[in-house]
């Protein structure tokens, strides 16, 4: 049997990297709704399941068996950018910001349930971003711009 909403995507965009954008099994959360046209002519939609802040998440602790965590990742780019509209912009206290969403990710994970991390080195290293964490991932893409991470609980 199937259990229903074992996963919690914290911040989860237009749901570009799913195979499924409306699998039952994901809580769509974002802090954001919009849709608007990009410069190219598409269409972006971000309409979360559930409208919340990852810092303060209102789900009590041990829920999920996965969270998954693609925060912006960007802290220079322009308010009306095309960047901005997908991905979000952090802001300038980023730091207390990620680790704010880092600990309510592990605080609403399982005992033993895993947090799915993505980050993209563009403008912040990625050391930079788990010297803040100060957690260990279990494992990861140890190269490239786009990083895959996952750590357990
Ligand atoms: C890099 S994008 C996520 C892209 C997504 N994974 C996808 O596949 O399309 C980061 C998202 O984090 C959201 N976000 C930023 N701050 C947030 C917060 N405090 N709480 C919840 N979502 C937040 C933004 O609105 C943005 O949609």
């Amino acid at each position: 049997m199937i259990e229903i909403e074992r996963v919690l995507d914290a911040c989860c965009g237009s749901r570009m990297f799913y195979f499924d954008r409306q699998n039952p099994e994901v809580i769509y959360a974002d802090n954001r709704e919009l849709e608007t046209t990009l410069c190219d002519g598409r269409t972006l939609l971000i309409k979360p399941d559930v409208k919340m802040d990852f810092r303060d998440m209102p789900y009590p602790d041990n829920s999920f068996k996965v969270v998954v965590f693609d925060p912006p990742h960007l802290i220079h780019a322009g308010t009306g950018s095309w960047l901005a509209s997908k991905y979000g912009i952090l802001p300038t206290d980023w730091p207390a910001y990620l680790k704010q969403g880092f600990n309510e990710c592990m605080r609403v994970l399982k005992s033993d349930g895993l947090l799915i991390f993505k980050w993209n080195e563009d403008q912040i290293k990625l050391s930079e971003v788990l010297r803040v964490f100060d957690k260990k991932p279990l494992l990861g893409d140890q190269r490239g711009k786009t990083r895959w991470l996952v750590f357990i609980k």
